[in-house]
């Protein structure tokens, strides 16, 4: 086989409850996962192992073997008792360090699309163990669709979920790193000596999505992690709150942020949401996007 190219999704957390904070340095998590339809492409074809970054916005994301794509070819091919002669291509449109799972969904698209390229063909279960050992939001990217995650995130069982939820997403300009927002958690919450619960799934979220209701769904929306994108980037606020002016079924910051999600009612609703907050300079850029779409696809 000469090239292979896999198409990921981003992903956008509809609740995520954050745990206490385990030994190993994670968080225990109820995390619904819901896949939207803003992709990157990830091509590999034989060659030395090399990773290229195409795309408009890619600032930070490392162009050498130590990008997460890269260590995904390396795992596999120290699985399969193969050198990871692979040249990997990744055309970005998901953000960067945005709370959407882009790393990961590269990470994921890498693994699917070297297994295709070595004629690998290995179970699913296998790739996603492996994606597992990669990233916490790896093995989601490759399963796509809407999930509920526990443990770190990565033990998975997907949601039933009826017909399209239509979202906007407010990008920022600049990252906000994973490991300190979980760490601006934990210091939130012993500032204020919270003794932190066990988290449970939201029984009106799970119903929201099985009957396809977006203004249930927008209700039940629920982040802890989203005081500690607040404290480490205050203008955040501003963002949610013109979505909730303009008339957003629901709004939260995406998984660690700076990404904030609004939920619409439908395609059109989303296109009147867009243009208003695009008119008040609340973000760096304003996309579309629909879920649930599928997870990591060959071409
Ligand atoms: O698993 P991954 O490398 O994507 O996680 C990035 C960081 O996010 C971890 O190093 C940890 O600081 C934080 N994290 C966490 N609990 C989780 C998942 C991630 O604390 N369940």
């Amino acid at each position: 086989m000469n090239a292979v190219t896999v198409r990921v999704p981003a992903k956008v957390n509809l609740q995520l409850g954050v745990g206490p904070l385990r030994d190993d340095g994670y968080h225990d998590l109820v995390n619904v996962f819901h896949a939207v339809s803003l992709f990157d492409e990830v091509t590999v074809v034989p060659g030395e192992l090399s990773v290229a970054v195409e795309g408009a916005s890619i600032e930070g994301v490392p162009a050498t073997p130590d990008n997460l794509a890269g260590r995904a070819a390396r795992l596999l091919a120290e699985h399969l008792g193969v050198e990871p002669e692979v040249a990997i291509t990744i055309r970005k449109e998901i953000p960067v360090a945005g709370g959407m799972a882009g790393g990961s969904a590269d990470a994921a698209a890498a693994l699917l699309a070297c297994d295709a390229l070595w004629e690998a063909n290995l179970p699913f279960a296998t790739l996603m163990e492996l994606a597992g050992t990669l990233g916490s939001d790896v093995p989601f990217a490759l399963l796509g669709g809407t999930a509920l995650g526990l443990g770190r995130g990565e033990k998975l069982t997907p949601l039933p979920c009826s017909g399209e939820f239509h979202w906007v997403f407010a990008l920022a300009d600049g990252g906000l790193s994973t490991p300190a927002v979980y760490a601006e958690c934990d210091r939130i919450r012993a500032a204020h000596s919270e003794r932190v619960s066990w988290p449970h799934e939201s029984p009106a979220l799970l119903a929201a999505l099985a009957e396809g209701d977006a203004e249930a769904l927008g209700a039940a929306l629920a982040n802890d992690l989203q005081p500690a994108a607040l404290t480490l980037r205050p203008s955040l606020q501003r963002t949610l709150t013109a979505g909730r002016d303009f008339g957003a079924l629901g709004s939260l910051v995406s998984g660690s942020g700076p990404t904030c999600a609004f939920l619409a009612a439908d395609a059109t609703h989303a296109l009147d949401l867009a243009v208003a907050l695009g008119g008040v300079g609340v973000a760096r850029t304003l996309v579309r996007a629909s879920g649930p779409v599928p997870g990591a696809t060959l071409l």
